[in-house]
């Protein structure tokens, strides 16, 4: 954990928190729900199907009860930008206009000025062939082919689509003047380095598609012939800005639109997903001509739960759509396919035959399952076959009811009895736990329960760390009772030491009148007490007499620190008495005595006080 202390106070911490709502800034990533007090959703940090992803608005925390993973405002940032501290600070200083007076980076300096560096020359780059593509009279073949493709001067602009001259070195020189450093250039991969040392462009005469990362930095570039001239695409290679696998083009432009309709559209081409735009389909991103991966699914599963999937009508299409359904389905979505027959692509279809015929198709999209019988009876598959095939679809709903439904499709469909089928499933269940542990089985996905300590601690569950639990998240509701607790307890009022980490941030920020801020703690906190501390704060209790239950946790707690010293100086006096230490035999009697004072000393310490005398 870095510690901000020294570089930026937190002061500019607190403003820059009092700036942002967690809630819109995870809302950017995950798509969240009102769940009473909270909001919940699909954890972007791990696998899962039932949201267990909460969110307070009110205690600025987020808290995954699948994983565990939680914290505020800059450790979220932190875990779903790949930043460090320092960056996610800056980060939400520049979103929320702040102004922090050191730009404090700290750790991975190197790494992290490289890449911004990265992002800088491309967006240099984007600029200049957007220019080009605009304004120069080089670029009219450019242009005209745009035109001829019925691509809108809107598209063209919010795609920032760009042209690359005919030169050699016409970006490198450009890049050069604006004082960029040939290695870094190299590094984007839009200048290729030659024999003679001087590099000359990756793109020419080629139309531009800048690259764009969900959010909205040109992470690479493609670049696409005027003609039929091969190869019909180029690609900037992939650094470490740049990793096909989490990119899914239009993103940017197109994750608020998801989160509207509800679902997202994915297609295979650049042009597919800007035709779609330009015609009001904004949920539409594309894969650029892989298979979609498990880190794109994710990133969709953000902020849907539905995607259709349309691919080209070619065989390429088909066996990509076949995979990527799966590996939708398996991240959570539910699915449908589009199957194309006029055109060889969206684009295609759009143009010849109009937005709303595509819109229909796109309502009409099959459902996996039924896609997928479709699919294997064309191929002539025997029912085995077949049934292999959804299996692993039917056996992944986590809905009771859809998997119900799914069953009877299969079972009309492959004309086979309900019975046979739930057996397949049962068998396909039993050999998949052999070949790999389910690990979702412990995910617990409820929330705002009461905390078991066994879960948030990993402790043995005893009378102590449940009144100690109990008293933390009190004082956290109602910090007045820190007086009464340290009075009452002392300074080392817990015997958890996450619990007493906490306890000592407390007694640091109380004073009387002003209510502390305990998500401020977190980053003074290590990994353990920040996960305590999360847990607790996300976590709503229900309190009706919070004095009077505080008084008898304090009583409860007093009666254990009691039971446990006593039986502590019983055995110290079994001890002295063996050995023969007399002057330590009346020391511990008298020890004794005092607590047999204080409190209800039980029948075996009450004789041996009364013979002692
Ligand atoms: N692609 C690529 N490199 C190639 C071919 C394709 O990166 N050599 C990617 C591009 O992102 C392209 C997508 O795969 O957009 C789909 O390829 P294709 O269907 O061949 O191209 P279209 O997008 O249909 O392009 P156009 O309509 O201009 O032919
Ligand atoms: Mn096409």
């Amino acid at each position: 954990m870095i510690r901000m202390e020294g570089k930026v106070s937190t002061e500019v911490l607190e403003t820059i928190r009092h700036q942002t709502d967690i809630v819109n800034l995870i809302g950017k990533y995950v798509s969240l729900e009102k769940k009473g007090h909270n909001y919940t959703g699909l954890c972007p940090f791990h696998q899962e199907k039932k949201p267990s992803f909460t969110v307070s608005q009110e205690k600025q925390v987020f808290y995954c009860f699948g994983c565990g993973t939680g914290g505020d405002i800059y450790k979220f940032l932190m875990l779903a930008e790949n930043l460090t501290f320092p960056e996610a600070v800056q980060n939400l200083a520049t979103q929320a206009g702040v102004r922090i007076p050191v730009p404090a980076y700290l750790g991975n300096e190197e790494q992290t000025r490289k890449k911004e560096q990265l992002w800088k020359i491309n967006e240099l780059a984007k600029n200049f062939y957007h220019y080009f593509l605009t304004k120069q009279p080089e670029a009219q073949p450019a242009r005209d082919y745009l035109a001829k493709r019925g691509l809108s001067l809107v598209a063209l602009k919010s795609f920032q689509l760009g042209y690359a001259p005919a030169g050699w070195t016409t970006l490198l020189d450009y890049l050069k003047q604006q004082n960029c450093l040939t290695g870094e250039i190299m590094d984007t991969g839009l200048v290729i380095s030659s024999e003679h040392g001087k590099g000359y462009d990756r793109f020419r005469n080629r139309l531009i598609f800048p690259i764009y990362d969900f959010l909205g930095r040109v992470v690479g570039f493609g670049g696409r012939v005027l003609d039929d001239s091969l190869p019909k695409y180029l690609n900037t290679p992939e650094s470490s800005i740049f990793n096909k696998r989490n990119i899914l083009y239009g993103l940017n432009l197109a994750r608020s639109s998801i989160r509207e309709q509800g679902f997202a559209l994915i297609v295979e081409g650049y042009l597919d997903a800007i035709t779609a735009h330009q015609f009001g389909l904004a949920n539409t991103v594309a894969t650029l001509g892989t298979s979609l991966t498990e880190e794109q699914a994710r990133l969709i599963a953000r902020y849907t739960r539905e995607a259709v999937i349309a691919y080209d009508a070619d065989l390429a299409g088909e066996v990509a759509a076949l995979r990527g359904v799966d590996i939708l389905h398996a991240s959570g979505c539910l699915v449908r396919v589009v199957t194309i027959r006029e055109g060889k692509d969206p684009d295609e279809y759009i143009r010849l035959k109009g937005i709303n015929a595509w819109k229909e198709l796109v309502a009409n999209a099959l459902p996996l399952l039924e896609y997928k019988l479709i699919k294997a009876k064309q191929k002539k598959g025997t029912t085995r076959v077949i049934l292999q095939q959804v299996l692993p679809n039917l056996a992944s709903y986590k809905d009771a009811v859809e998997q119900e439904e799914g069953i009877r499709k299969v079972a009309a469909y492959l004309n086979l009895s309900w019975e046979v089928i739930k057996n397949e499933i049962k068998q396909f269940e039993t050999q998949q736990r052999k070949v790999r542990p389910d690990s979702d089985k412990n995910v617990n996905s409820s929330y705002n329960r009461n905390i078991n300590p066994q879960m948030l601690l990993k402790l043995p569950v005893n009378r102590r760390t449940r009144a100690e639990l109990e008293l933390l998240q009190l004082l956290l509701v109602e910090p007045t009772f820190l007086v009464l607790v340290r009075q009452e307890l002392g300074e080392y009022a817990f015997k958890e030491t996450n619990f007493n980490k906490i306890y000592r941030c407390l007694k640091q920020t109380y004073t009387e009148g002003a209510h502390p801020n305990p998500v401020s703690w977190l980053h003074q906190l290590d990994e353990e007490a920040q996960k305590v501390l999360n847990r607790l704060l996300v976590e709503r209790i229900a309190i009706d007499k919070p004095e009077e239950r505080t008084t008898a946790l304090i009583k409860t707690i007093k009666e254990i620190n009691r039971q446990e010293q006593q039986t502590h100086l019983l055995q110290e006096l079994a001890e002295a008495e063996k050995t023969g230490d007399k002057e330590k035999v009346a020391l511990m009697l008298a020890a004794l005595k005092q607590i047999f004072k204080d409190g209800k000393p039980d029948k075996k310490l009450k004789s041996l006080t009364m013979g002692g005398k």
